[in-house]
């Protein structure tokens, strides 16, 4: 079987979407899985340090540029059942990889012997991570309770979708179906991304078919990291609704993980953070949000307040 592939992300930069792979990696390996976490943030790299691994001797970079195969790039971590392929510190033109790279690296990936690749997205949304995302058949985004994280979210959820949308009449040829998109577009005659399919879909019957099997199964899962308050935790199926709303597409809200104090002592230590007794609350979220992931649930207010 083919291993299913998730990818983390989330546009803004620190709310802890490399925190939440090695955590989410770590449960899954921990539960039997085998598991592989790539660090898909070539330039930030920095997961490997989360698994207190020591910059292992290849990257993916190696992969992408000197045609090393992937198997030499993925190692053993501390955790059993958890294998690590690093990422690169030094600037490394992640432009550069084209879509049909990306392609065949997926296409690699997913023959590797596991159960689950767990992808760290870098911050922003450059072309790369858009497409690195859109790629996934697990999309998580990892936000944390502030207007200014929501709002990369959403800008970045745009860019998710117009690049989706943009694929679908490319892979379909609707080339006039395009320019009459675009048009109407101009002048103001649809808006937003739920307009455009919408608009989309009233074209053919056929297009309406396309588009539908095109988005079926498309769903984001929604983390909220580090959040202090009961308030924090239920601002989570606020955000949920709006992109819902936004953008027409399903989104559950997976669970949250509490600010937890002990984590900056744990940076400079050779033991992997999930294995000290300091993780065991954070353990119990993570459980949470890996099994609604696995089981495409949400959480509920009733279950609100695991943990
Ligand atoms: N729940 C939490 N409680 C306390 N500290 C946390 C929590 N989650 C993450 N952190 C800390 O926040 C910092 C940023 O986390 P992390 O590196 O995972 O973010 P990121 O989204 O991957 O950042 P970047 O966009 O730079 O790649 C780290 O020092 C991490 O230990
Ligand atoms: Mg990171």
């Amino acid at each position: 079987m083919e291993s299913k592939i998730w990818a983390i992300g989330g546009g803004k930069g620190g709310t802890g979407k490399t925190f939440v792979t090695s955590s989410l990696g770590t449960f899954l390996a921990r539960q039997g899985k085998k598991v592989i976490i790539i660090d898909a943030d070539l330039g930030g790299a920095n997961l490997h340090s989360f698994v207190k691994q020591k910059r292992p001797k290849y990257s993916l970079t190696d992969f992408f540029t000197n045609k090393i195969p992937l198997h030499q790039v993925i190692e053993k971590t501390q955790i059993s059942n958890l294998e690590l392929a690093a990422g690169d510190i030094h600037s490394f033109d992640y432009k550069s990889i084209n879509r049909g790279q990306k392609l065949r690296f997926f296409n690699h990936i997913r023959k590797l012997d596991c159960d689950y690749i767990l992808l760290d997205l870098g911050a922003g949304s450059n072309l790369n991570v858009i497409d690195t995302f859109l790629l996934a058949d697990n999309k998580v985004v990892v936000i944390l309770p502030e207007v200014t994280s929501e709002e990369n979210l959403y800008q970045f959820l745009k860019k998710v979708f117009s690049r989706k949308i943009n694929l679908i009449l490319h892979k379909h040829r609707l080339k006039d179906e395009n320019t009459e998109l675009q048009e109407k577009e101009k002048s103001g005659q649809i808006t937003g991304i739920v307009g455009k399919i919408e608009y989309l879909k009233s074209m053919s019957f056929e297009i309406e078919k396309k588009v539908e099997e095109e988005l079926a199964g498309f769903k984001i899962s929604l983390i909220l990291n580090q959040v202090r308050s009961e308030g924090q935790i239920k601002r989570g199926f606020t955000v949920r609704n709006l992109i819902t709303e936004y953008f027409g597409i399903e989104t559950k809200y997976s669970g949250y993980i509490k600010y937890n104090e002990n984590f900056w002592r744990f940076v400079n230590q050779a033991q992997p953070l999930s294995q000290t007794a300091e993780f065991n609350p954070t353990f119990t979220e993570v459980s949470a949000i890996t099994g609604n992931i696995l089981e495409n649930k949400q959480l509920t207010f009733t279950n609100m307040s695991h943990g």
